[in-house]
């Protein structure tokens, strides 16, 4: 028997109303604040990754689906990744396509993003992501705290409205290229001493890139990264003006943040404001979005200077934390429409198509079916009313209608059908 691949997994109903409703709620208040969609390809040059998300970094290092297209010319770059994650695709694609004409650039997409990590409760190697990020020219205001204030309170306003209340946003400030500099030489030499006794990754990291050790999760190293030093040591005045700014703007608007100066995040494109939403409920995989900003991504790249800010949510984890509240949100048949007897899958078909345009939900059978069966077809789909339609009926112009969960059974002309099944 063929299965589903490690890591990836199906969506079937009803959990597949509950993606539908997250999507639909996220389009909605992306419209309030001007974002708009775009998509990008789900394989992309492999240089585009490491250029980006940093040749040093799990995601880059160990996670990425990678394979040699040898269609392609060598020149060209053989080698391809499924995205691992989408802002180095739309960054690309602001290069590509010139997007600094239209100045502030607010965009968004929705669509799957693959990484070769351990399965477990809430990490999937297929997951989803709904991404936003602003993006434009240093004179569209792109780089203004302002903008980061209001990703984050747009944040929250979703979640909120969601029904997700019990969150916690994680704020810091990972400086910029000169701050981080300074910081990875003041790392260098505060692990020296003491990275004899740590992880091999960390052994690694000290030497290529001693900002990752705080993506360490081994228990045993964590007293050792607890008294390194911090990156708010090391902001430069600017950075921390920025950041100060970020913070007030927050508070103006209500939206509650803690510091939590351990926060690096796992990628390397990240300057100035960085930050996580969490949630209890989640346990181990408690991340249920990240992002920040990455003002020299653009350049990096081969862009212009674009500084840009934005984020991630794991929509795998979103629903997750929903399914608890959700049960609102899954609508089944109001009628269940059962043809009676030879010759009348037509007459019923009739009356479900007039059901229907008035926003009813109809399930409807077949005229083989016996009336018991068709009261079990009924009751399985969770149908709240069964409407027979049976030659007398057709004739009588008047239909049994009966409540499934009260047993309560009338008959109705047919003009009243919509607004007694309505309720009204
Ligand atoms: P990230 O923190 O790597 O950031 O991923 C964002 C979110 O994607 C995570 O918080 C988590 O909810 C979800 N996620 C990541 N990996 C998995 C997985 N294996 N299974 C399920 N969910 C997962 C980024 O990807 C950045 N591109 C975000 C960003 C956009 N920064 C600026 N703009």
């Amino acid at each position: 028997m063929i299965k589903a691949v490690r890591g990836t997994r199906d969506l079937l109903p009803p959990d597949t109303a509950l993606w539908n409703f997250v999507e639909a709620a996220v389009r909605d208040v992306f419209r309030a604040y001007n974002f708009q969609e775009i998509r990008t390809p789900i394989f992309e040059e492999t240089a585009l990754f490491s250029r980006s998300v940093g040749e040093e970094t799990d995601i880059v290092s160990k996670e990425m689906y990678t394979w040699e297209d040898r269609g392609r010319a060598a020149s060209d770059g053989q080698s391809l990744t499924l995205r691992p994650e989408a802002t180095a695709g739309i960054v690309r694609a602001y290069i590509e396509h010139k997007l600094w004409d239209r100045g502030l650039n607010k965009l968004y997409l929705i669509g799957p993003m693959f990484r070769r990590e351990r399965p477990q409760k809430g990490r999937y190697r297929q997951f989803y992501q709904i991404d936003a990020e602003i993006i434009g020219p240093v004179s569209s205001g792109s780089d203004s705290p302002a903008r980061d204030a209001e990703v984050l309170e747009m944040l929250a306003t979703l979640l909120n409205r969601l029904g997700i209340t019990d969150w916690n946003l994680e704020l810091n400030s990972v400086g910029c290229a000169n701050d981080r500099a300074k910081f990875n030489e003041a790392l260098r030499q505060a692990l020296e001493p003491v990275v004899g006794k740590m992880c091999a990754d960390c052994q690694r990291r000290a030497v290529t890139n001693p900002l990752r050790v705080f993506d360490c999760k081994v228990p045993e190293d964590q007293p050792i990264i607890e008294k390194l030093p911090r990156i708010s040591q090391f902001l430069d005045e600017s950075c921390r003006t920025h950041f100060e700014a970020v913070q007030n703007i927050l508070k103006s608007v209500g939206v509650e943040f803690r510091i939590n100066d351990r926060l690096v995040r796992g990628l390397d494109y990240y300057t100035r404001t960085a930050f996580e939403f969490t949630h209890g409920a989640l346990g181990a995989q408690n991340a249920i979005l990240g992002g920040g900003r990455y003002d020299g991504l653009s350049e990096s790249l081969g862009g212009p200077a674009a500084p840009g800010i934005g984020f991630a949510i794991g929509e795998d984890r979103l629903v997750m934390s929903l399914k608890e509240t959700a049960e609102g949100v899954l609508r089944k048949p109001d009628v269940y429409v059962a043809p009676l007897g030879p010759g009348m899958n037509g007459e019923a078909a009739r009356l479900a198509r007039e059901l229907r345009q008035h926003d009813l939900v109809v399930e409807l059978g077949d005229e083989n079916f016996r009336l018991k069966k068709s009261f079990e077809a009924a009751t399985k789909a969770g149908a709240k009313y069964i409407l027979i339609v049976g030659e007398n009926e057709v004739k009588a112009g008047a239909f049994a209608l009966k409540n499934l969960a009260s047993g309560e059974q009338v008959s109705v002309v047919r003009a009243e059908l919509v607004g007694r099944i309505q309720g009204k």
